[in-house]
C-alpha cells in the first residue's frame, strides 16, 4: 500500500516552528508529507528543516517546476491538507478563494479533506471578520479546529493557541481513517468527559491505583471540542497527555475528587461520558505519615472501603435528556462471552449506552488501539473494530447524536 499523501501547509505565524513536530509525527508514523509554506512562514522556519524533515523540495510560489503544474497538483494528489498554523490572514484568503500562492492555490484545488489549525492572539480569533471567514469555511464542509487557550506571544493569554503537536497528528490520523469524522453537530451541547485512573492514598507516598493510561477519555474529549461541544474533562491520573484544545479540563486525584467534580460539571450537561477507571475501593485509613517496617511489629494488612459507583449516581440523578454513557472493561469466563457479561451490565448499570472494551493479553490498557462493542439500551450493538481511540472516539459521538435526536 502507498503512503497516504498530506499536504501540510504552513502559516506565518511563530507557531510555524510547532509544524516541525507535526511533519516528525507524519513522516514517522508511515506518511509522505509534502511541506508547503507561505513566503512568511519561511521567516520563522527555513526552507531546509521541511526539506530536510520532510525529503521533499519545499516551495511557495507557483513559478517553481512551472511543466509539473504544481500549483493544480499538489492539491489534487492529496489524501489529506492540514494548515499549521492558520492565521487570520491564510483563512481569509481561503474563504475568499483568493490564490496568490503555492499554498492557496492548493488550497482551492484540493478535494480530499482540509483542515485548519488556527493561532493566534485572541483579538484576531474573536473578531468579527475572523467569526465569519471560521463559519463560511466550516459552511463549505472545511475543518478550522478550535484552538487552544493558554499563553500566546509576548505576555499575552487567552484563546489562540496553536493545538499540541501530538494532538494535530492524532486528529490527522482520524481524518485519513475517516474524512467524515469531525462534523460540527455537537455545537452547543454540553459534555463532560472522565478520563484517566483515580489514585486512593494510603499514606503520603504511596497509593492504589490502575493501569489506565487516560488516552480514550482525552480522545473523546478532543473529538467532542472539534464537533463544536463545550467539554469539560475530569481527568485523574493519565500517561503525560496535552490538554485538549477547546476543552477545560478539570484534574483530580481520588474517586472522591473525582465524584465531587463531576457531578458538579453534570448538573448542567447534556451528555455525560464516564470513561475514567475509578477505583471501587480505598484503603479504610490514610496514614498521615509513611508507613514504616518494623521487625517488632506485624507487617500492616491493607482494609479497603466501597468508593461510591459514580455511574450510578449520574443515572439515578439523570437531568430529563440527559444521556448517560458507561465503559467496560471485560474479559470472557466460564459464565460467558465479553458481550453476554456487557449486556447484563448495560441493564444492570441503567446507562443509555455502555462501550464494552475485550481487556486483556495487552489489550486496551495503554495502547493506541481499542475494540469491542458499543451498546444501546434501545438494544443496538455496534461492533468497534480494532482502531485507533480517536476513532472509536468519532463512533460514540455518531451514537450519542441519534440517540439525543430520538
Ligand atoms: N465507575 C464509576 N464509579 C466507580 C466505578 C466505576 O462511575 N466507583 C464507572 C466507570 O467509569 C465505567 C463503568 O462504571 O464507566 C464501569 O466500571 P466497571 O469497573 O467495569 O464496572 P463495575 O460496576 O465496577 O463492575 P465490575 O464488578 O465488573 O468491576
Amino acid at each position: 500500500m502507498s503512503k497516504p499523501r498530506v499536504v501540510l501547509g504552513v502559516g506565518g505565524g511563530i507557531a510555524a516552528y510547532k509544524a516541525c513536530e507535526v511533519l516528525r509525527g507524519l513522516t514517522e508514523s508511515g506518511h509522505d508529507v509534502r511541506v508547503v509554506p507561505t513566503e512568511a512562514a519561511l521567516n520563522f522556519v527555513g526552507a531546509a528543516t521541511f526539506e530536510a524533515l520532510s525529503g521533499h523540495p519545499v516551495h511557495t510560489g507557483v513559478f517553481t517546476e512551472v511543466p509539473e503544474v504544481q500549483h493544480v497538483r499538489v492539491g489534487k494528489e492529496a489524501d489529506l491538507v492540514l494548515v499549521v498554523p492558520a492565521t487570520a490572514n491564510l483563512l481569509a484568503k481561503a474563504a475568499h478563494g483568493i490564490a496568490d500562492d503555492l499554498l492557496t492555490n492548493t488550497l482551492l484545488t484540493a478535494r480530499c479533506p482540509v483542515a485548519f489549525f488556527p493561532a493566534m492572539h485572541t483579538e484576531m480569533w474573536e473578531h468579527p471578520a475572523t467569526r465569519d471567514n471560521v463559519a463560511l469555511l466550516r459552511s463549505r464542509g472545511m475543518i478550522v479546529t478550535e484552538p487552544d487557550s493558554g499563553r500566546l506571544t509576548g505576555v499575552d493569554t487567552g484563546k489562540g493557541r496553536l493545538a499540541n503537536p501530538a494532538e494535530i497528528v492524532d486528529l490527522a490520523k482520524l481524518l485519513l481513517a475517516r474524512p467524515d469524522a469531525l462534523p460540527r453537530d455537537l455545537e452547543g451541547v454540553r459534555v463532560v468527559v472522565s478520563a484517566g485512573g483515580t489514585r486512593e492514598p494510603l499514606d503520603p507516598v504511596r497509593y492504589l491505583s490502575n493501569r489506565s493510561s487516560g488516552k480514550q477519555g482525552y480522545a473523546l474529549a478532543r473529538v467532542a471540542a472539534q464537533r463544536g461541544a463545550d467539554v469539560t474533562l475530569v481527568a485523574a491520573h493519565t500517561v503525560a497527555l496535552p490538554d485538549p484544545a477547546g476543552a477545560t479540563v478539570r484534574h483530580v486525584s481520588t474517586a472522591e475528587e473525582m465524584r465531587q467534580a463531576v457531578h458538579a460539571a453534570a448538573a448542567e450537561a447534556d451528555v455525560v461520558v464516564m470513561a475514567a477507571a475509578v477505583a471501587d475501593f480505598r484503603p479504610a485509613n490514610r496514614a498521615d505519615h509513611k508507613i514504616k517496617k518494623s521487625d517488632d511489629q506485624p507487617d500492616p494488612v491493607i482494609t479497603l472501603d466501597r468508593n461510591a459507583d459514580i455511574l450510578a449516581e449520574l443515572v439515578r440523578n439523570r437531568r430529563s435528556g440527559q444521556v448517560v454513557v458507561g465503559f467496560a472493561a471485560e474479559t470472557g469466563d466460564a459464565q460467558g462471552s465479553v458481550l453476554d457479561h456487557a449486556r447484563t451490565k448495560l441493564k444492570r448499570k441503567g446507562a443509555d449506552l455502555l462501550m464494552v472494551n475485550a481487556v486483556g493479553d495487552g489489550k486496551a490498557f495503554g495502547t493506541e488501539d481499542n475494540s469491542g462493542w458499543l451498546l444501546g439500551s434501545d438494544g443496538t450493538e455496534i461492533p468497534i473494530p480494532l482502531g485507533a481511540k480517536a476513532e472509536l472516539a468519532s463512533t460514540l459521538w455518531d451514537a450519542v447524536v441519534s440517540f439525543m435526536k430520538r
